[in-house]
């Protein structure tokens, strides 16, 4: 069902950037600052980390400060937003491989420290699954920090249209427009797997700083509505916009369409 929130006081934060690049940078040097005044304080920095196209360029940032300028991740915890059911870990297209070929291989991190959902197992026991893993970020006190790309139909993690706001860690129906996404990943979309688990919008929200990235003339017209849009379970998204500790992070390309 449908909802929508009413509110005439949105919290909205653009961070617009010339390019990729510098988007990527402002991302990565957000998440750096946060691991090491995490480190000074000897606690652990609660990292909520996302897959996909958009964070590539945030994760290479992040290596290069870890090989060049000391950035350890040995106090980091991550939890990533979502993974497919089902699907191997080790296949090429899951977001486990993901994140061990774009940052975990190259980094300090303590392998027991990261947790994507395993999605190797049959339907039964996935809500307990979910409710462990849900259970594990709360027991942390939440995330510090969660990093969100964005779909062209506006899903976070894989909330995808209609997600509830209160939703917590789940199975989830993937939607077609993600699926048709997924397709040249998977080779052809009788192979995208029709179902994910996802964090919820909830999960998301508790987060105490949560940036969405978003790049490239193919997400503008969604942030315009994520953005300016009403705040709807249409567009997940646009939940960000009542949330005062979320940041918009858009390249030139992707605020083309922002008309205010
Ligand atoms: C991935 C995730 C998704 C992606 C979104 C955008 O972990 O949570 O919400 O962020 O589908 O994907 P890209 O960046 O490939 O356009």
């Amino acid at each position: 069902m449908k909802k929508n929130i009413q509110t005439t006081s949105t919290h909205k934060k653009l961070n617009l950037f010339q390019d990729a690049e510098a988007a990527s940078l402002f991302v990565a040097h957000q998440i750096a600052e946060l691991i090491r005044e995490k480190e000074k304080q000897a606690k652990p920095a609660v990292l909520g980390l996302a897959t996909g196209n958009t964070p590539k360029g945030v994760y290479q940032e992040l290596i290069r400060l870890h090989r060049n300028e000391g950035l350890s991740f040995k106090n980091v915890i991550s939890f990533n937003l979502d993974e497919y059911y089902p699907i191997l870990p080790d296949d090429q297209q899951s977001y486990t491989y993901f994140m061990r070929q774009y940052l975990f291989k190259h980094v300090d991190i303590k392998p027991e420290q990261t947790h994507i959902p395993h999605t190797d197992f049959s339907e039964e026991g996935i809500a307990q699954y979910c409710q462990d893993y849900e259970d594990k970020i709360q027991s942390l006190g939440g995330m510090d920090f969660q990093l969100l790309g964005i779909g062209r139909n506006g899903h976070i993690g894989f909330n995808e249209p209609g997600s509830d706001f209160e939703s917590k860690t789940r199975l989830v129906n993937l939607d077609s427009l993600t699926r048709e996404d997924a397709k040249a990943a998977f080779g052809s979309l009788d192979k995208v797997p029709e179902k994910a688990i996802s964090v919820g919008v909830q999960t998301i929200s508790k987060a105490k700083k949560i940036l969405l990235l978003a790049l490239g003339e193919r997400k503008s017209e969604i942030m315009q509505q994520a953005i300016n849009g009403e705040i709807t379970t249409e567009v997940p998204a646009s939940f960000l916009q009542s949330l005062s500790q979320a940041e918009f992070v858009l390249d030139a390309s992707a605020a083309r369409g922002l008309s205010s």
